[in-house]
């Protein structure tokens, strides 16, 4: 198999699991991290994160030989093709990017750099980076050293991640020349054997394509809540509308499930830094419309503290609270600007004692002053007066209400994620909440056929 020498510089979720994708396809990997525990842990083959399937991927690399780990950029020597993944949060106190970890990797990067080296940007950036970065490693390099910029954006999703890697929706090539797409290709012949549809484009629009996705994806979860929020005041159903929306096949039905909103690494910072930088191109029209998407979203996340405060008869004070969920969102460990914690911890932060408990995410909260961690769902609602599901996990949704019903003080439940079946929950004796749905629910009228 044709195999090509390649870095990989930032191993957090997008760089490792890329790193151990390419290694799968044949290629000789090394992937750098400024972080020395994390390299140690990937090293010797240990998944530094929760993330289906990688655990796997990554001992099969490490175990081949093909894929090595090291906090020295020097271990990018005699690499051909090398990946830029590291993190591009949002800038503290201003809603643009903070690129300054790209920049950091460029500059270690460039002495290292051999004649003709491919750089690939894959961390998600405002568009115009690419060029900035093709002149600063012109700069760095010697003259006519002849390294190019490409950009190759990722879109992959968070417990998707391997998944996503490995037979993604598509390959977006962004080159400027036809050397460097070529070269693309052979790192991906994998794919192009399978079929997987290329765009080969500009590097502008190469950089547009991952954060327009999430621009996307973000303003139709807030339509989304807007349409549960019309819903509750007309007494109507969101989840039902959204199951006839989802049947167009011109909406489809992924992405529509209304809740406490969305969080998490991506895209709340890529809809504020698209913002951001459309507003630097002088296009103010982005910044009106995204406004009212991040507002919408951070407002699900203020109606549910709302309703959760109304349900403890507007005295949260020393009441026992159950919270099903940390993570921003299901088979995820992650807790970065998690809707489910901030609710958590407002509920906590007007006096409610609230229990949380989480698949997988309850480590990251140990030492936390204002949150109780329980190990179990039955240990967190142990005598709780109210129930909250903030996190879509799919044991969530399998629950017992009949078993849980016996540990709760009042079976009270929010379902922040629209994931319980009320019928079976209100059967079982809980009164069931959801933002989206007339309150108290069920109307009158299905409660009577229902019974
Ligand atoms: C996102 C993009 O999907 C991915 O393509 C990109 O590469 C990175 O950003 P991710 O952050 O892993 O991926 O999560 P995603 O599955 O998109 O969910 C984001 C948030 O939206 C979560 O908090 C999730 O719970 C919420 N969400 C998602 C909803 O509220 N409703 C939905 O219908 C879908």
């Amino acid at each position: 198999m044709f195999s090509v020498r390649i870095s990989v510089l930032g191993t957090g979720y997008l760089g490792a699991t890329h790193a151990a994708a390419l290694a799968r396809w044949g290629h000789i990997v090394s992937g750098v991290d400024v972080d020395p525990h994390r390299v140690d842990l990937l090293s010797r083959g240990v998944a530094p994160f929760h993330e289906p399937g990688f655990a796997d991927l990554l001992r099969e690399g490490v175990a081949s030989g093909r894929l090595t780990f090291s906090t020295d950029v020097a271990a990018v020597d005699g690499a051909d093709v090398h990946f830029l993944c590291v993190g591009t949060p949002q800038l503290d106190g201003a809603d643009g990017a903070d690129l300054s970890a790209l920049w950091a990797a460029v500059e270690a990067l460039a002495p290292e750099l051999g004649r003709d080296a491919l750089v690939v940007g894959k961390s998600t950036v405002p568009v115009g980076t690419a060029a900035l970065l093709q002149e600063r490693i012109d700069d760095l390099t010697p003259p006519n050293h002849g390294v190019e910029v490409a950009w190759n954006p990722e879109f992959l999703r968070e417990g998707h991640a391997v998944e996503d890697s490995l037979r993604p929706d598509r390959l977006v090539l962004g080159t400027a020349s036809d050397a460097a797409e070529a070269r693309l290709r052979a790192v991906y012949c994998r794919l192009l054997a399978d079929g997987v549809p290329v765009v080969r484009t500009d590097l502008q629009t190469a950089e547009l394509a991952k954060a327009s996705a999430n621009v996307m994806l973000a303003s139709r979860i807030s339509v989304v809540n807007v349409l549960a929020q019309v819903c509750e005041a007309a007494n109507a159903d969101i989840g039902r509308l959204t199951e006839i929306l989802g049947l167009d096949s011109r909406i489809g039905p992924q992405y529509l499930s209304p809740g406490i909103g969305f969080g998490g690494g991506c895209l709340p910072k890529d809809l504020r830094a698209f913002s951001s930088r459309a507003g630097e191109l002088g296009v103010d029209t982005a910044a009106q419309l995204l406004g009212a998407v991040d507002d919408v979203n951070t407002y699900q996340r203020q109606r549910t503290v709302d309703l959760a405060t109304r349900l403890l008869d507007g005295r949260p004070r020393g009441r026992r609270v159950a919270a099903l969920g940390a993570a921003f969102k299901a088979d995820s460990d992650d807790i970065r600007d998690s809707p489910a914690l901030s609710v958590a911890t407002s509920l906590a932060a007007v006096g409610a004692r609230v229990r949380v408990h989480d698949p997988e995410a309850g480590r990251h909260l140990s030492g936390r002053s204002d949150l109780e961690t329980r190990d179990t769902v039955e240990s967190a609602c142990d005598g709780a007066e109210l129930t909250l599901v903030l996190t879509e996990w799919a044991q969530f949704a399998a629950l017992d209400p009949v078993a849980l019903g016996s540990v709760v003080a009042r079976r009270v439940v929010v379902d922040g994620r629209l994931v319980l079946d009320p019928h079976r929950w209100t059967r079982a004796g809980w009164t069931v909440h959801a933002l989206g749905r007339g309150d108290p629910w069920p109307p009158a009228d299905t409660a009577r056929r229902a019974g």
